[in-house]
């Protein structure tokens, strides 16, 4: 099966040479070719180039794709998109006054939607999870990453992670799955913290990896949630069964979480919206990729993670949405592209780096998606009719994607 894709205004993010991630002053380029062709076969890109360069090949199918650009689809390496119900009262309440803390405290937030997870069937769960996913297949995600932590036992936390394997069936995108147990402290072990921590470790996290339905373990690292003590004991007992560390840190206090996850290893440290000196120093020569995440700052108000600070150190950064129901109900990654343009300074070469090749790296996914490179995956998006890619962050909250390949095939 081959699909030939000519007259494209301009292919983005186009990489011979295959490249694990881009850093510092290399995140400001974006290699694209104007007036190119892309050749699809089996599901993968098998080659593109110049117009003048492209194969007269008979007898297969063809697609003008006139004044149009083509971009690998975004790569979200970090959402909790597989929830029950939702949370708009604890936005109300906090228009109103309350903070984050506060609604947590009160056992709202995390809490809550594990109560409504713990209530509700895994069929009725996958079909809530389905809906979200579809939604951001549409806006352009061709590669996600979910996590578990809204079932906070063994019972519901293994009821989410098969929704995630199904989603992965079901679906031509790749899913990784994250098992986030240790999200918060579940109610009955209310200062009861290291039983949980015990439960996690001699009970969640081997079942989890006996039945293969994680790659990864993610911690909460965060003042009132888990300690950098926690999260070492949490991680190793991880590491034991083959999972590798990807963690929530740095979010409202700096505790040393960047440091715990440099220390074993983290594929990434995620949000970083408070980051210190030496944060930044850690993670040179480190192989931990930094993960902002601007639609958690945009709605809980919170600091953006200084991108600035971080690229021209010399350091990657990826951007991922966060998607979750409490600090950031959206997985729209035009908007997150947008956002870190608009709000971070980066520009719109280092935005789209963060949000493809950045981010396939943050889920170990950079050798199958993330830029126009042969034998990788035919993930891409094929824009409506634009006059340049800086349009896309400019033109924020507007839908300028016409349509969304994955494996080749348009999505309908
Ligand atoms: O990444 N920080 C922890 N977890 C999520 C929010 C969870 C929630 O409020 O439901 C996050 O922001
Ligand atoms: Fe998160």
């Amino acid at each position: 099966m081959q699909t030939l894709f000519k007259n494209i205004m301009e292919l983005v993010q186009v990489r011979e040479t295959p490249i694990s991630f881009v850093s510092g002053k290399d995140m400001n380029v974006l290699p694209t070719i104007k007036d190119a062709f892309l050749l699809v076969e089996n599901g993968l890109i098998a080659d593109y180039g110049k117009m003048s360069d492209c194969p007269d090949l008979k007898d297969i199918e063809v697609v003008d794709i006139s004044g149009k650009t083509v971009l690998p689809t975004w790569c979200d390496s970090h959402t909790h998109l597989v929830y029950a119900g939702t949370r708009e009262t604890e936005f109300v309440d906090r228009i109103n006054g309350l903070s984050y803390e506060e609604i947590a405290q009160r056992g709202g937030g995390i809490l809550n939607s594990a109560k409504q997870l713990q209530n509700t069937s895994e069929d009725e769960l996958y079909r809530q999870s389905k809906e979200r996913l579809e939604a951001i297949i549409r806006l352009g995600t061709g590669a996600v990453e979910i996590k578990s932590g809204y079932g906070l036992n063994l019972e519901a936390e293994l009821k989410m992670l098969r929704v995630i394997k199904r989603l992965n069936n079901d679906y031509a995108l790749p899913v990784k799955a994250t098992f986030l147990g240790a999200h918060a402290i579940p109610q009955e072990f209310k200062n009861k913290k290291s039983a949980y921590i015990n439960r996690l470790i001699d009970e969640m996290i081997p079942r989890v990896a006996d039945e293969n339905l994680a790659d990864f373990i993610d911690v909460f690292c965060e003042t009132g949630y888990f300690s950098v003590e926690d999260t070492a004991l949490i991680l190793e007992a991880g590491i034991k069964h083959g999972l590798v560390p990807k963690i929530h840190v740095n979010q409202f206090t700096a505790i040393g979480g960047v440091q715990v996850g440099v220390k074993y290893r983290a594929l990434s440290v995620d949000h970083l919206e408070e980051m210190r000196d030496e944060d930044i120093e850690v993670l040179m020569n480190s192989s931990t990729m930094p993960v902002a995440l601007p639609g958690c700052s945009y709605f809980l108000g919170i600091p953006y993670t200084p991108a600035r600070k971080v690229i021209d150190s010399g350091l990657p950064l990826a951007i991922a949405t966060d998607f979750n129901p409490g600090s950031a109900p959206s997985g729209n990654m035009n908007f997150v592209v947008s956002s870190v343009c608009v709000k971070m300074k980066m520009t719109p070469e280092e935005a789209i780096n963060a949000a493809t090749i950045n981010g396939a790296y943050a889920m170990g996914l950079e050798k199958q998606v993330g830029s126009i490179t042969k034998g990788k995956l035919a993930n891409f998006i094929v824009t409506k009719p634009i006059s340049s890619y800086n349009f896309l962050p400019y033109s924020f909250g507007n839908h300028c994607i016409e349509n969304v390949y994955l494996k080749g095939k348009v999505v309908e």
